[in-house]
């Protein structure tokens, strides 16, 4: 933190000597817990001066004096001042390369979403206008920032250089940085670390599916190694789903974030009269430690950000594990029958169902052609809804509709719709055959609408939609485009893939919609105000689930990760774990199943019902409750647990599972969160394995100081390889 006394000073000055010119105004935008101040100096620039627990404007002027301030520019602008990282870069359309923003306007309105300030800058001499929002989110801890760029010339282009939403700074100190990281059946490892000096960056290139390799959500803890329940974090992440691009900058002394829309190969020429507005940046600070921030983001995603976040969860099968491609009206009414006989709420019948000329029996064909293989399903669409109606549950579809296969109708019909060069062979994905279209061309934007739209009013059954994607963007060129603007690709990708889903929105707001990216590819908060869940990870085996869920949970919440219980052995990783482990793990975020019913066993089948019967039990503390992780995959103590609870303390549910398997090792005291050390709570099994031999704990009472303080024993429930429990804790 800087010392800050002479600005301030100077400031109070002007102010009280009436030189409207140079007023300033301290903006304090709060949450229940936090506040964030921004000071804004009229004809010059605006400061960041603050974000950590709630002050009133009466604590600004002791903060100040003591220098408990930043004093960092809201925007960093290239070219005069600014010798480290910036925030914006243009080039003028007389190639001057600099920026010098004054403060034009300030404004502290509210509307339904909560209070909004927004700084109107203008540059001091080419017509260029840059606004800076700062929002909180009401009800709840998430305040985010953005800017919008608008080139006001009546000619010339203003080339965008680098354009981020948000400088943030952190006071440095003992850090540790936590970022999530991974792969096709890997999604969001964990990586916890001290934060070194110098710059580290989290960033995504892959076009699509850039919740992959680097997911945008990451933490920095303030007071030393991140603790789950205290201890002071920041919570960051940006609402893109395209690539992006977040610098940790620690030098001398200092830390600033620096996170936006990744500027690499993305070139963009702002028209005159043009605006360019970028991704919001949402943040929060905590002193709850890392739960503290994730259960921030939890409820503002379910409140804010998901399709329908206060809306209960189906629970369903799909039949990709199951049947893959060999999916056919007879196997799909079986595994209907099937699963209604188990409990099941819904069927989604996956990848395999379509292509007329070119059925599709493997993943080399008919992408595009979204029209029944009526060899397969002679009924069309209504034989199967019709079936789902007879077993009394819904029905849901798989489409993958930004793709294409060049062995494929549309292909043929439209060759010019797919992402190329026009002098190159094209490089072609999944199954040898696969292309991405050119969403920037407004016909395929028609096409990918009427996808949805043929599909909903012909079948207006379809109660759920898997939208899948299966590729990033390879061959990077549009037909579409002029050449002055190919650089832009991939950010009107994107912006195009919002428009269309826009527009299914506004005609289909009921839809349950599944973004699903190969797995976990898109699982962050660009896409998901149009997405009810994303699908966590195609790795189903629930021993490595454990970690994918732990990753996730860090800023998503557990409605909006669909985890399902699969085959064992398991089809990913071979691993062979008990159907109760299975249920143990899949219970814990939004329950399915992926699995041909017909070849479970009787005892298999039997468990899966009474789990099912559990789950819609304790589905409202799962789904809406609030999550507190307990014992760390990551910490090699024997086991791993989490738990969730309702709002007034008077329900909660606890997962553990046994993670390692050696004679000498113990399992640890499991210590419980978010329950009232002033109730006594019964304990009930909510999956025994044999009903009539439940866990040991089943029926006891304990008080919530004892749970809280003490913790439970859960030694002899979890005392062998792969044994799991799921308890239910009811307020007496
Ligand atoms: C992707 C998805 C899977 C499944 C297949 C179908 O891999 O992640 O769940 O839908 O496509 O081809």
């Amino acid at each position: 933190m800087k010392k800050t006394h002479l600005t301030f000073l100077l400031c109070l000055l002007l102010t009280a000597t009436g030189m409207k010119a140079q007023e300033s105004k301290t903006y304090i935008l709060s949450s229940g817990k936090n506040s964030l101040a921004v000071t804004a100096k009229d004809n010059e620039s605006a400061h960041f001066q603050y974000f950590g627990p709630k002050i009133q404007e009466k604590d600004l002027p002791g903060m100040f004096e003591t220098g408990a301030v930043y004093w960092s520019k809201t925007i960093p602008v290239f070219g005069i001042d600014n010798y480290g990282e910036n925030a914006l870069a243009v080039e003028m359309p007389d190639g001057n390369m600099s920026l010098d923003l004054k403060l034009a306007d300030r404004n502290l309105t509210s509307d339904d979403k909560g209070e909004l300030l927004v700084l109107t800058f203008k540059d001091a001499v080419y017509p260029l206008t840059v606004k800076q929002y700062f929002r909180h989110y009401k009800d709840t801890e998430i305040f985010s920032t953005w800017i919008d760029i608008t080139n006001n010339a009546k000619k010339g282009d203003v080339k965008l250089l680098n354009f981020a939403s948000a400088t943030i700074p952190l006071p440095r100190g003992d850090n540790y940085l936590t970022q999530f990281h991974g792969g096709w059946g890997s999604e969001s490892w964990m990586n916890e670390e001290v934060l070194p000096n110098g710059q580290s960056v989290i960033a995504d290139k892959a076009g699509l599916r850039n919740a992959f390799g680097s997911n945008p959500g990451f933490m920095i803890s303030l007071d030393g190694k991140p603790r789950e329940n205290s201890g002071e974090v920041f919570g960051g992440n940006l609402i893109w789903s395209g690539n992006y691009k977040t610098k940790i900058n620690a030098y001398n002394g200092d830390i600033k974030i620096i996170s936006g829309i990744n500027e690499e190969e993305s070139l963009y020429r702002l028209k005159p009269g043009e605006t360019f507005q970028t991704p919001e940046f949402a943040m929060t600070v905590s002193n709850e430690g890392k739960g503290g921030i994730s259960r921030a983001f939890h409820k503002w995603g379910r409140k804010h950000r998901l399709a329908h976040g206060d809306r209960s969860r189906d629970i369903l099968l799909n039949s990709w594990e199951g049947v893959y491609f060999k999916v056919n009206q007879e196997t799909m009414d079986q595994m209907m029958a099937d699963f209604a006989a188990l409990g099941g709420e819904l069927f989604v019948m996956d990848d395999g169902w379509f292509g007329d000329k070119y059925p599709r029996d493997n993943d080399k064909t008919s992408l595009g052609d979204w029209t029944v293989a009526k060899k397969k399903l002679p009924l069309g669409i209504k034989g199967l809804t019709e079936a789902a109606k007879k077993h009394g549950i819904k029905f849901g579809i798989w489409i993958e509709p930004e793709m294409a296969n060049t062995k494929s109708e549309l292909y043929e019909k439209h060759p010019d719709w797919v992402l190329q060069h026009t002098n190159r062979p094209l490089q072609q994905g999944r199954g040898g055959t696969q292309v991405v279209l050119d969403l920037t061309n407004p016909k395929v934007q028609d096409h990918v609408f009427n996808v949805v739209d043929n599909l909903l009013t012909e079948n207006p059954e379809i109660a759920y939609i898997k939208w899948d994607c299966n590729s990033d963007i390879m061959n990077y060129g549009s037909l579409n485009l002029p050449k002055d603007r190919q650089s832009e690709l991939y950010i009107r990708y994107h912006r195009s893939l919002q428009n269309v889903l826009d527009r299914i929105r506004d005609k289909y707001p009921d839809v349950t919609i599944q973004l699903c990216a190969s797995g976990g590819g898109r699982a962050d908060y660009g896409l998901l105000p149009w997405f009810d869940e994303f699908w966590t990870s195609d790795n189903t085996d629930a021993y490595q689930r454990v970690f994918i869920q732990w990753g996730n949970s860090h800023f998503y919440p557990a409605i909006a990760q669909a985890s399902h219980v699969s085959a064992s052995p398991n089809h990913q990783t071979r691993r062979e774990v008990p159907i109760k482990f299975r249920f143990d793990v899949a219970m814990s975020g939004r329950l399915g199943m992926e699995i041909q019913p017909k070849n479970m066993t009787a005892e298999e089948k039997e468990f899966s019902k009474r789990a099912i019967a559990s789950y819609k039990e304790i589905r409202p503390i799962v789904q809406q409750g609030e999550q507190y992780r307990l014992v760390s995959p990551y910490e090699k103590k024997s086991i791993a647990s989490l738990m969730y609870a309702n709002d007034d303390k008077t329900k909660a549910v606890l997962f553990a599972y046994r993670m390692d398997y050696l004679n000498n090792q113990n399992v640890p005291m499991v210590k419980l969160q978010g329950i009232d050390e002033n109730k006594v709570y019964k304990i009930k099994d909510l999956t025994p394995a044999d009903p009539k031999k439940p866990s040991p704990l089943d029926g006891m009472t304990v008080s919530g100081k004892v749970l809280k303080n003490v913790g439970l024993n859960l030694g002899s429930t979890l005392s062998r390889p792969w044994t799991s429990t799921a308890l239910e804790l009811i307020a007496e």
